[in-house]
């Protein structure tokens, strides 16, 4: 049985026009998917394909027009309250604009914490020794727990929200561009993060990106979307041979690891 799926979304949002018209406009179409037990998959689409709309969909904070997500096999409406609290616990996102993913007035610590307290039976104590672990794994020094959102770095506050989705011990985590945002070594070392997390406890994660650089060191698997729908899926022994037009593009867009002399 798979971990999470998606079968058959449809998604439109009501625009307004300039000059007031109001009209639907199709965001995903069909779209199904599935991810397993301790899985890497990539979903990889041009801007404004429907990525960051579809990780909304598959975590529950949006809730499609057609189609159904399924956690363990069961639609997420049908959950009962304590599977209800597994989905939130299991299934983790971690969203591509951490600024506006944090509360602005609540301090690191009490962000990294929330999903304790919400999720889990941990004393204060407990909560405050799991936030200094989390924020060792991610490489950020202790004394950041104190501070704001407001007084860290875009790449700081990236790995905060990094720890933040670890912190409840999630099955799988969908990283919404999370780590586009740092530099090459931090980038390197959150993936090595990852990756042992994945070797050690078998989570599963679910890449959204547009980099395919990404993709291909980490994802097993590739859905390549565009306009909306999934246009092709890649094993990992072809994403040099892509057929679609949309994955030609994206492959064709991977920037030389160097700059041309
Ligand atoms: N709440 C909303 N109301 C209206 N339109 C929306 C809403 N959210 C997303 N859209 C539209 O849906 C389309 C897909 O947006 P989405 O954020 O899912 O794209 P994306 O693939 O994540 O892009 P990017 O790579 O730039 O992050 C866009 O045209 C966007 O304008
Ligand atoms: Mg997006």
């Amino acid at each position: 049985m798979s971990l999470l799926a998606a079968i058959d979304i449809d998604k439109s949002y009501q625009t307004q026009s300039l000059v007031g018209k109001s009209r639907r406009k199709t965001v995903l179409e069909k779209v199904s998917l599935t991810i397993a037990e301790g899985e890497t998959v990539a979903l990889l689409g041009r801007s404004g394909c429907g990525k960051s709309t579809l990780a909304r969909l598959l975590v529950g904070l949006e809730q499609p027009d057609a189609g159904q997500v399924l956690f363990r096999g069961k639609p997420v409406p049908a959950l009962d309250r304590a599977e209800s609290r597994n989905f939130r616990r299991e299934v983790q996102l971690i969203f591509q604009d951490s600024p506006s993913a944090v509360n602005a007035r609540f301090s690191i610590r009490a962000i990294i914490a929330e999903p304790l307290r919400h999720l889990t039976t941990l004393r204060e104590a407990q909560r405050e020794t799991r936030v200094r672990e989390l924020l060792r794994m991610v490489e950020l020094p202790a004394d950041i727990a104190g501070r704001l959102p407001a007084q860290l770095s875009g790449g700081q506050l990236q790995r905060v929200c990094i720890a933040r989705a670890l912190a409840v011990n999630p099955r799988l985590i969908i990283l919404d561009e999370a780590v586009s945002n740092l530099d090459i070594h931090l980038q390197a070392s959150a993936l090595a993060l990852l990756a042992r997390l994945q070797r050690e406890s078998g989570i599963a994660y679910l890449f959204v990106t547009h980099d395919l650089r990404l993709v291909k060191r980490f994802a097993s698997r590739c859905l390549v979307m565009d306009e909306g729908r999934i246009v092709e899926e890649i094993g990992s022994a072809g994403f040099d041979h892509v057929s679609h037009p949309a994955s030609r593009l994206l492959h064709q867009a991977v920037l030389p690891p160097l700059p041309v002399r």
